[in-house]
């Protein structure tokens, strides 16, 4: 939730910041606003509702020089989306400005204090306290920029991720972090923050990952210094190089990051499976599994956990474990999980599914379950995040950044990585036949191939989407393998076309569901040729003698459902496993044409963010 950017450095700071925040939009796109300190040491600070864009016309006239400042593109959680509650946020003095990404959890206790010692709030958000509280630090012990910081953020329980600049100083900018993600980049004299690397590295690939609790000073013409809140001493920096690539994180060619990334998807499971499936000798090879292969050979049971389409990941993780290697799987929404107090051993795996790597419910979870002594397996896409430093082994899903607000790569990603440690983990359990084995291997390996077909047939979706732009309502059916697919489907549409979209097991449409067809109700039945498909077809058969209007994914060749179908995706064949690698894709295009036939602004739909770091 919420971007920070920042800059200390020879050049004008605001088009790199701006810049920046048009990188990290997908972040959060309430509000976004900017602070400056110029050559002559005034602190500006502009801010507007509204998304990045809006912030340029409203500094069009300004003054924007200095070299120095930081810049914040925001998702709402304490207050409404507002001029006054954007970022940056000003001390009583107006002579601190911060930007603030995650939430200061004690903000009420801090607020009554520093009201109680005659600070006045402008704003209704938490990030508004801790400026105040670092002016207040520096006013009532005399103490520099820095270590006021620092000494306020021994005070506050939270997440953050922050940039401070101080008026009268265009040589100092402070920054810190606790459970909310920051990357601080090193350039030639220059120095860049971001909430990850995309506003940085077009400057530089070098970069510093600070570790939770640490507050960082950037000083002109002097070295970085970090310290850390549970310790004084000076901390020595590690250099790390980005991988992330300019071509990465930009558009190339396409109208819309998610259709870039729906297009990817050949290329991003080439990636995922690249050094692990071996084609030749038809096997796989998972570090992440092979290492701690004895944990999955003792496993009671295996809990799943994950939130959105990660969770349909994982929901068809379940069909994977369950049917690959015989081991119990259960699967929960980590925002429930994490209250309702499990029942967790401690020879039970966790698995933790997340794209970014930063979702706080997953988090929350997993550190019960570790907490509780069970062995936790992450997948995860962004490296060195949170999720993924909290793990004993996984696997990164190496989907390539993932800017479209609404997944698709990282779920076939996560889907990939899931298949194929069930598949490792199924070889050494010996719970599948070698000749099993060996055939879902040489077809897995054949999936980009058949992803790129489907893929041709975008112009024939892009026309059929045309055809369902006046529904209000639709419903996605599914069977095995496919129902978590139906769901992810439903979410895909609802997320970017705001059209409600239930996704359902299809026998239990009779259930319930089967009261709202009627000759209006669009139907997506996910219907490829398997073990089930006799019985998908009756559910087809009961939808139609209600007028319902079908739109079926089959496998090539299908002619059964086909002649009760309103329109038709045909999928190649695969092996039922592998099929929502194939099914879902079709459902993606689907829904992205469909919310651009609505004129729906497909990355950046209203509400959402990429990563929910906040409960
Ligand atoms: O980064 P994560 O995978 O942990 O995110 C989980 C969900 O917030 C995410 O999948 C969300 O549902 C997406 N908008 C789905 O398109």
């Amino acid at each position: 939730m919420c971007g920070i950017v920042g800059y200390l450095g020879t050049k004008d700071a605001f088009p790199i910041l701006i810049k920046g925040l048009h990188r990290l939009e997908y972040r959060g796109y309430d509000s976004a606003g900017v602070a400056l300190v110029d050559n002559n040491g005034n602190l500006n600070v502009y801010k507007t509702k509204g998304k990045v864009a809006n912030l340029e016309n409203y500094c069009k006239d300004k003054d924007i020089s200095g070299c120095v400042g930081i810049a914040h593109t925001r998702w709402a959680t304490h207050g409404e989306p507002s001029d006054v509650n954007a970022h940056p946020h000003f001390s009583q003095s107006k002579n601190i400005a911060l930007i603030h990404n995650g939430i200061i959890e004690n903000y009420l206790t801090l607020k009554k204090f520093l009201i109680s010692k005659g600070y006045e709030f402008r704003s209704e958000t938490d990030t508004e306290v801790l400026v105040q509280l670092i002016e207040f630090m520096m006013k009532e012990h005399k103490l520099s920029l820095y270590d006021a910081v620092y000494q306020a953020l021994t005070q506050v329980v939270g997440a953050y991720a922050i940039g401070v600049i101080e008026k009268g100083n265009p040589d100092l900018l402070i920054t810190a972090r606790t459970s909310s993600p920051l990357i601080v980049g090193l350039g030639e004299g220059e120095y860049f923050l971001g909430s990850d690397a995309s506003p940085i590295v077009e400057y530089t690939k070098n970069v510093i990952y600070p570790e939770d609790r640490q507050v960082i000073k950037i000083e002109r013409g002097k070295e970085i210094e970090i310290r850390s809140l549970d310790n004084e001493d000076l901390i020595k920096p590690e250099v790390k190089e980005i991988e992330l690539s300019l071509d990465d994180i930009e558009k190339g060619g396409f109208p819309h990051f998610m259709l870039k990334e729906i297009f990817e998807q050949p290329k991003s499971l080439a990636l995922c499976m690249n050094g692990r499936v071996q084609k030749e000798q038809k096997e796989i090879i998972l570090s992440g599994v092979r290492d701690h292969i004895e944990k999955f050979a003792k496993a009671r049971r295996i809990l799943i956990t994950a939130c959105g389409t990660s969770w349909h990941a994982g929901l068809i993780g379940k069909y994977l474990f369950e049917t690959l290697c015989r081991i119990p799987v259960e699967v929960e929404v980590a925002s429930e999980f994490r209250y309702r107090n499990p029942v967790i051993f401690s020879d039970d795996i966790l698995i933790a599914i997340s794209q970014s790597g930063e979702t706080a419910d997953t988090l929350a979870a997993m550190e019960l379950a570790k907490a509780q002594g069970a062995f936790i397996y992450g997948v995860c896409n962004v490296v060195g995040s949170s999720v993924a430093r909290l793990t004993d082994s996984g696997t990164y899903t190496h989907a390539g950044p993932e800017i479209g607000v609404a997944s698709t790569k990282a779920f076939t990603t996560q889907v990939c990585v899931l298949t194929m440690t069930a598949l490792a983990v199924a070889k050494e359990l010996k719970t599948i036949s070698e000749e099993e084995y060996k055939r879902i291997v040489t077809e897995l390996c054949h999936i980009e191939e058949k992803i790129g077909k489907i893929l041709e047939k975008t112009s024939e979706i892009e026309s059929m989407s045309k055809i369902f732009t006046y529904a209000r309502n639709f419903l996605y059916l599914g069977r095995g393998f496919n129902y978590p697919v139906a769901m992810e489907g439903a979410l895909k549409l609802k997320e970017i076309s705001y059209i409600h979209a239930e996704g359902y097991p299809a026998a239990e449409m009779k259930h319930g569901p089967i009261a709202l067809i009627d000759e209006e109700m669009p139907i997506i039945v996910v219907a490829p040729r398997y073990a089930l498909y006799n019985k998908i077809l009756s559910n087809v058969q009961e939808v139609k003698a209600r007028k319902g209007r079908i739109i079926a994914i089959v496998t090539e060749g299908d002619t059964e459902i086909k002649k009760q179908a309103d329109c038709v995706i045909e999928i190649p064949e695969t092996e039922e496993c592998l099929s929502p690698l194939l099914t879902v894709i079709p459902l993606q295009l689907l829904s992205y044409y469909i919310a651009i036939a609505k004129g729906k602004d497909v990355d950046q739909p209203r509400n959402l963010a990429k990563s929910v770091t906040v409960e």
